[in-house]
């Protein structure tokens, strides 16, 4: 079957986009990237290499989950299309696709990220794999362009892998509202949330011994250095993983290692950064099960199933919007 791609930012897009965000983060005081810059080809190719990490539970635990609860899933939602927002590889949503089909229920798969050469690479096995499934990918951003999902079918937004916790709580009221108004009633929304455990075993997940965490965090400077012609001498800046106790998320940090003047010439900005200066690129929220619950319900879902694994790391809610 043949495969549609729709091309919500292009590189024109992006590139005004970049330049917006880096020319706020980067006067801001802390300063702050936001995290999409990461997943660049090679960003998107490190990321994948941390799901495979030892220390990164996240992925092998909603794999898990998903495994044991993708059946019923299919069954309660009914959806002939699975619609996912950052889909990455699209690797785990293989158990989805495999529980609807099983179902007879599933005509049609709708990934989109932000990044448009790790959803080539996805769609191209997925079709391969997946011959009679229709694909209509979408190169997009979530925090933007939810209006403009293709609307066919009786639809199951997924959102996997604690992406949900990457977005700061106002974005994140934001993001849910916009995607109750994106669904027609009745259509449903199953999310993948990190829960909150012990940051002796969280900060490891964001800080591994391989150093891979490390690569994928100072990527963005290298996607700057690239887009926006910066100098940033990328191994002068170091990775820092630390559990934020008061907001219940691990925050990453990129830290200056001696004072630098950095220079982006295609913004015309010169910036300062003292020695040690700590440059926030993201944070990972994770929740508590009756906040997960409280804020679909806020947004205008229904949960109608929850999943956790047995030492309760991972949540998959599934949720009816009202
Ligand atoms: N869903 C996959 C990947 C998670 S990593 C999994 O569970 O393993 C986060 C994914 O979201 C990446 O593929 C990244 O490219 C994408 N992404 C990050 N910010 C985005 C945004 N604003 N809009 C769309 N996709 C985004
Ligand atoms: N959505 C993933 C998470 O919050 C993204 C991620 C995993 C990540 N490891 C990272 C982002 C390290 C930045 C740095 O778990």
């Amino acid at each position: 079957m043949t495969a549609l791609l729709d091309i919500h930012l292009t590189d024109a897009d992006a590139d005004v986009a970049l330049r917006a965000d880096a020319l706020a983060g980067l006067t801001a005081q802390p300063k702050n990237l936001p995290p999409k810059w990461f997943y660049d080809a090679r960003g998107s190719a490190l990321f994948e290499q941390i799901t495979q990490l030892p220390e990164y539970f996240p992925t092998r635990t909603e794999r898990a989950l998903l495994e044991h609860a993708a059946d019923a899933i299919a069954i309660t939602s009914g959806a002939d299309t699975i619609v996912e927002l950052g889909s990455g590889s699209s690797a785990k949503t293989r158990l989805l696709l495999d529980a609807f089909g099983r179902a007879e229920s599933l005509r049609r798969y709708v990934p989109q990220d932000v990044s448009e050469p790790a959803l080539r690479e996805a769609m191209s096995a997925l079709q391969a794999d997946y011959p009679g499934l229709e694909l209509h990918g979408v190169v997009g951003d979530f925090t933007a362009h939810l209006d403009r999902l293709p609307p066919e079918g009786h639809r199951m937004v997924a959102f996997l892998g604690g992406t949900i916790g990457n977005l700061l709580p106002p974005e994140r009221a934001e993001f849910l509202r916009a995607l109750r108004a994106a669904l027609r009633p009745g259509e449903q929304f199953l999310l993948g949330t990190g829960l909150v455990v012990d940051p002796s075993l969280l900060v490891p997940a964001y800080d591994d011994a391989a150093g891979v965490t490390a690569e994928f965090n100072r990527n963005v400077l290298h996607v700057l250095n690239r887009e926006l012609d910066a100098d940033f001498d990328v191994d002068a800046f170091h990775h820092k993983a630390v559990w934020a106790a008061e907001n219940e998320w691990i925050e990453m940090r990129l830290v200056a290692q001696r004072a630098m003047t950095v220079t982006l010439a295609g913004l015309d900005l010169t910036v300062e950064f003292a020695a040690g200066e700590e440059m926030c690129t993201e944070v990972s929220a994770k929740f508590r099960l009756p906040g997960i619950g409280a804020m679909l319900g806020e947004a205008g879902f229904s949960v109608v199933g929850s999943w956790t694994d047995p030492d309760e790391r991972m949540a998959l809610t599934l949720a009816t919007a009202v």
